[in-house]
């Protein structure tokens, strides 16, 4: 059996969960993550190539003989990576899992997402698009909305661009800084404006190659810094699966009403697509609302998600690249994974980089994923503002949670802190 050289992109959690995936797979022969982090490197090889650096991704991939790229973050996704590939006489046949610059348009714009749910049927709520011409319209439009509001910068804005406002006078302040004052650049050059939906978050998440889709276990994540969800925002302070939440007849709907009309929606509109889809949803008295597409896996979901399955992962790759993606069944670990995030102190404001990390080995009943580490001489240390996700899979929830809060307080490094509430709203459901 030819066996199959592998480049992952990306540095954080997710891609170190990914890689730790694939390094179990029968069918890897070498795997190789660009950038990647420490924890990356301890289950296959880090290259120091920047995910949108492509000339350079190119060389290394004609030289290592690689046969699949799997994209990580949407950077490159949204840059166009796939695209390059498709244009390159030596990449072309190279598959990448990730979606080509029009796909990623799901996630780099809000506006192209909105219509593209709207047209083809997809629940969502209402909303309209405004620009700095149309200021007062989107003045107007607020008026006839009730509070709270919700503004979204139409580009990609690091996770930034969506804020809710509880007064009209607060939302009209904000869009004219949007919108005016260039307050997220060209990402706010357009702001959509929506319905605030009311219910409970999480993430869904499926693999397609635009005809046959794989739909994968979805995940809660903690988006906030502070215990209780307060606090600004942040990437992500832990993860649940399954979420208790969403149900089987729940997670039908989200099948029938949202993922099956968004692969097909894609394939009347002409798009092609390969690779994950990730749909943000409200569960809104039992019902799915899109609240946002991703065109990757989120992360820390990945660390909780990547856990619970059991099928080979790089042979659901091939099956996406190759048109098979049908023959596959998922098997799931019926098991509760929680996934907690070890950050850096003041994130996600300003922190301190490189602090030597201990106790690493302590956390024996977890799985360790790095998310921002490098490594100098034998010491590990802290890279970035998420550090660490530990993840445990346990019969119950309770027990899950308990033990990677366990583990997480044995890692230790000057100035972590960790929430100790993630998961601890879904133990009575
Ligand atoms: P997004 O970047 O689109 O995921 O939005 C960031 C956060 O804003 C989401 O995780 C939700 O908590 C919230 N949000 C976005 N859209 C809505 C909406 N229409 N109604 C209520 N909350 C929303
Ligand atoms: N955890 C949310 C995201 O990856 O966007």
């Amino acid at each position: 059996m030819k066996k199959t050289n592998v480049l992952l992109i990306g540095s954080g959690g997710r891609e170190h969960a990914i890689a730790w995936k694939l390094a179990q797979s029968p069918l890897l022969d070498q795997l190789f993550i660009a950038p990647g982090n420490a924890g990356t490197n301890s289950v296959g090889t880090n290259v120091p190539i920047n995910g949108n650096d492509f000339e350079s991704i190119k060389l290394f991939v004609v030289e290592k003989k690689v046969h699949l790229v799997i994209v990580g973050p949407e950077e490159p996704l949204v840059r166009g990576i796939h695209d390059f590939f498709l244009n390159d006489e030596l990449l072309k046949n190279i598959p990448v899992i990730g979606p080509q610059k029009a796909g990623a348009e799901l996630e780099g714009s809000k506006d192209f997402a909105k219509q593209f749910m709207i047209k083809h049927g997809i629940p969502t709520g209402a909303y309209q698009t405004f620009s700095k011409d149309t200021l007062a319209e989107g003045f107007a439009f607020l008026k006839t909305l009730n509070s709270p509001y919700v503004l979204k910068a139409d580009g990609l804005a690091a996770g930034k661009g969506v804020v809710i406002c509880k007064t009209l006078h607060e939302a009209e302040i904000e869009l004219t800084d949007m919108l005016a004052n260039h307050k997220f650049g060209k990402a706010s050059e357009m702001v959509v404006i929506e319905e605030f939906l009311d219910g409970i978050e999480l993430s869904a998440f499926a693999i397609t190659n635009g005809r046959e889709y794989l739909v994968l276990p979805e995940a809660k994540d903690y988006k906030r810094i502070g215990v209780g969800d307060s606090g600004p925002n942040t990437g992500g302070m832990g993860s649940i699966s399954p979420v208790p939440f969403a149900g089987d007849e729940f997670m039908q709907k989200v099948e029938e009403r949202v993922i099956k009309p968004t692969v097909e929606g894609l394939r009347k509109d002409g798009i092609p697509y390969q690779g994950f889809l990730f749909f943000g949803l409200m569960n809104v008295k039992g019902d799915p609302f899109v609240i946002e597409y991703n065109v990757r896996l989120g992360d820390p979901e990945t660390e909780s998600i990547i856990p619970r399955i059991k099928t080979d992962l790089l042979e659901i790759f091939l099956a996406t690249a190759n048109g098979k993606l049908s023959t596959i069944k998922l098997e799931t670990d019926n098991r509760t994974a929680a996934c907690v995030m070890i950050v850096s102190g003041g994130y996600p404001g300003e922190y301190a980089k490189g602090k030597v990390i201990s106790g690493l080995e302590l956390a024996n009943n977890s799985l360790v994923f790095h998310a921002g580490t490098s490594s100098i001489d034998d010491s590990i240390i802290s890279n970035g503002g998420r550090v660490l996700a530990i993840t445990s899979l346990a019969d119950n929830l309770k027990t899950a949670i308990a033990t990677s809060l366990e583990s997480a307080s044995q890692i230790k490094f000057e100035n972590s802190y960790f929430r100790n509430d993630i998961g601890k709203d879904l133990i009575e459901f």
